[in-house]
């Protein structure tokens, strides 16, 4: 892997060669999708996938999602069942990612699975990304930034996550969505392990009610949500203006007042908007982060909507942090 990967923008008419070449050669390109970048390896192929935990620094257990070119592709390495299909047809190509048991003999890499029966699918929408998976085949693309860290919307947040790690990457400008994909369970009855840019209620109106779960990593004692999509600040979340205290950032979402804080502050959207507040929402953090701030001041965000994304992921990210003492602990 070279030291600093090559930046091509979308764009450009060498793009394709370059993210075609880097991947067939068992190599990582990072790809712009209409959710965040992906970092994209062979989904086939054992090595590829054992270089895109390694460049991530992500636990062997996370299992990664597999990117095809059409539902019907989909369908042939993940039994998507009834319900499976009819919310494909609803939304894919789109920012759905389904959850069914992995059909025997799949071209899938055992370690793309997280070593487990049943394997993601995903059908993108961005254009590039398509053309790649055409020219290729299916893809694994987890989010492009380290395990744990703020997903990138954009190359330069690539570069700064995964830097060297990383073979290519191709800028595709700022993410279209800004938020990852819905992770929907459909090997039972519906269930949502990530709540993302689809929300509930336009998944119910498919299928019938959904349920809802914890993302699909392990939560070690209940009520603990395990820290993810964490910016190096600390996160209040839920903060009125008049409570953002002295030398916070602020996170702010809806009009600014007239008593507003004076710390470093980055605006979600001013018009209450929430898909322009997703769009936003990682960059901001990272443009925060950047200020120096130890902790962020959350304005509150709508449960509703792309709202109830936005809240989870910042929930995560105020969860306690791996290294964190527990309460009353000797520090
Ligand atoms: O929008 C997205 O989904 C982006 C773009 C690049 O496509 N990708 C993304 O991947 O967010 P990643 O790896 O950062 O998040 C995938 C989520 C994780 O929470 C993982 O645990 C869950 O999907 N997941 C993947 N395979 C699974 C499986 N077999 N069973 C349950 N959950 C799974
Ligand atoms: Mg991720």
């Amino acid at each position: 892997m070279q030291a600093k990967p090559q930046i091509v923008e979308v764009g450009d008419r060498a793009a394709l060669r370059l993210a075609v070449d880097v991947l067939s050669a068992g190599g990582l390109a990072a790809l712009p999708t209409e959710t965040v970048y992906g970092l994209c390896a062979l989904a086939h192929s054992d090595a590829a996938v054992r270089r895109v935990f390694a460049a991530k620094g992500r636990p062997a257990h996370n299992p990664l999602i597999v990117h095809l070119e059409s539902a019907a592709a989909a369908d042939d390495i993940a039994a998507l069942g009834k319900t499976g299909r009819a919310l494909g047809r609803a939304f894919w190509p789109g920012p759905l990612t389904l959850v069914a048991p992995c059909r025997s003999g799949a071209p899938v890499a055992a370690a793309a699975r997280g070593g487990g029966a049943h394997v993601a699918v995903r059908v993108p929408a961005a254009a590039f990304f398509r053309q790649v998976i055409s020219a290729v085949g299916p893809l694994v693309a987890p989010s492009a930034n380290r395990s744990g860290r703020v997903s990138a919307t954009s190359a330069a947040a690539v570069a700064v996550e995964l830097g060297g790690r990383v073979d290519l990457i191709v800028d595709g400008g700022p993410s279209d969505i800004g938020v990852e994909s819905t992770v929907v369970d459909v090997s039972d009855r519906p269930k949502i392990l990530r709540p993302g840019a689809i929300c509930d209620v336009a998944i119910a109106a498919i299928v019938g009610p959904v349920a809802s779960t914890g993302e699909a990593e392990p939560v070690r004692s209940p009520g603990m949500l395990a820290s993810h999509y964490a910016p190096r600040a600390r996160l209040r979340l839920d903060v009125a203006p008049q409570d953002v205290r002295v030398g916070e950032g602020w996170l702010a979402f809806g009009p600014i007042v007239d008593d507003a804080p004076a710390g470093p502050t980055v605006q979600l959207s001013r018009a209450g908007d929430l898909d322009e507040a997703a769009r936003r929402l990682y960059a901001a953090l990272r443009a925060l982060d950047d200020a120096g701030v130890e902790t962020i001041a959350v304005s509150p965000i709508p449960a509703r909507g792309i709202g109830i994304a936005i809240r989870d992921r910042l929930e995560r990210a105020a969860a306690p942090r791996p290294n964190d003492k527990t309460p009353g602990e000797a520090p």
